[in-house]
């Protein structure tokens, strides 16, 4: 029997995020074969590069899932030097410690302008807000490591540590304070389950899979498809929303459709990518 110790070692940045905690939480039955440290920004912040490469020396992990990032737009908008130090910077500081090990990075459906839809991975980026800018920049440079995964990401659902990471967890936060939401018609996602990406992911890392795959679930749905199947869920907290056109939206410019084609993924995967409305359906126990 392989003792603890023996096995390899997976380094997980942004533990205390969404996706770091469900890679965290689902590698015993997803990948029992690795060893995982999970890195919350309290444990090391990655933009101590000496730090981040004394410990990265130290313990000479066999595979870096790196979650961590300024992953909210609005903040992102806001902050916009400090999300390329973070996004784009501390990306390619880790990707060069990591030279020599397989390398995943967590880019987004957001790089694309959304002005067609389907996307696949040879189409040609057009962002049009910082948070993609940074993931497009920083996916250039992952490109160029030699064992990298760059996975595109749509909108994912779970549950975070924090309670307000993942978009079901805004809504029905807002829903429980008695809001009324907002829902456009005319934006459009593909919402996977934060827990099938990390299996997803999982499985792509075990088998070394390398180079730029979308992952999303594969339904494309409007946002107010979504709330409507959210509401379904949820008929004790009163639901409340409206229907608007994201052309009537106030704030800055929003890309109106990033679905994505996975077809390059499902072709590596052993299960498909689920639709969200049916995932919905047959888990109505999943905490959401
Ligand atoms: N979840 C999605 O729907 C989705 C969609 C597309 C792409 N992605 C990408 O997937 C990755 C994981 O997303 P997520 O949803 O898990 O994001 P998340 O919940 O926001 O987690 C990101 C984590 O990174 C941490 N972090 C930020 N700056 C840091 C720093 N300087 N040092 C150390 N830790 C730092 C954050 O800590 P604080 O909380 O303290 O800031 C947070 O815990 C990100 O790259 C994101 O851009 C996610």
């Amino acid at each position: 029997m392989t003792d603890a110790a023996d096995k390899p070692l997976a380094w997980i940045t942004g533990a205390a995020g969404l996706l770091g905690h469900y890679l965290i939480q689902t590698a015993p039955r997803f990948a029992p074969g690795f060893r995982v440290r999970g890195w919350s920004r309290a444990d090391l912040d990655i933009l101590d590069f000496p730090a981040v490469r004394r410990a990265f020396r130290e313990q000479r992990p066999a595979l870096l899932l790196h979650c961590a990032a300024m992953s909210k737009t609005p903040e992102a908008q806001a902050n916009p030097a400090l999300a390329r130090r973070i996004n784009v910077e501390a990306t390619a500081h880790l990707a060069e410690l990591a030279a020599d090990v397989p390398f995943v990075f967590f880019s987004t459906d957001l790089v694309f302008d959304g002005q067609r839809g389907g996307y696949v991975e040879t189409d040609p980026v057009s962002p049009l807000n910082v948070y993609g800018e940074t993931k497009a920049a920083a996916e250039q440079i992952v490109l160029r490591h030699p064992r990298a995964l760059i996975v595109r990401l749509s909108i994912n659902a779970g549950i975070s540590p924090t309670g307000d990471r993942a978009f079901n967890e805004q809504i029905r936060r807002a829903w429980e304070r008695g809001e009324t939401l907002r829902f456009f018609t005319d934006e459009f996602r593909c919402p996977i389950p934060a827990v099938v990406t990390a299996r997803v992911i999982w499985e792509l890392a075990q088998r070394g899979v390398t180079g730029l795959y979308h992952v999303a679930g594969s339904e494309r749905l409007s946002r107010l498809q979504i709330g409507q199947l959210l509401a379904a869920r949820w008929p004790h907290l009163n639901p409340r929303f409206e229907a608007m056109s994201v052309k009537d939206f106030p704030g800055g410019p929003r890309p109106p459709d990033v679905s994505m084609n996975c077809a390059k993924v499902q072709a590596l995967l052993s299960f498909p990518l689920p639709a969200f409305s049916q995932w919905l359906r047959e888990h109505p126990d999943e905490p959401l």
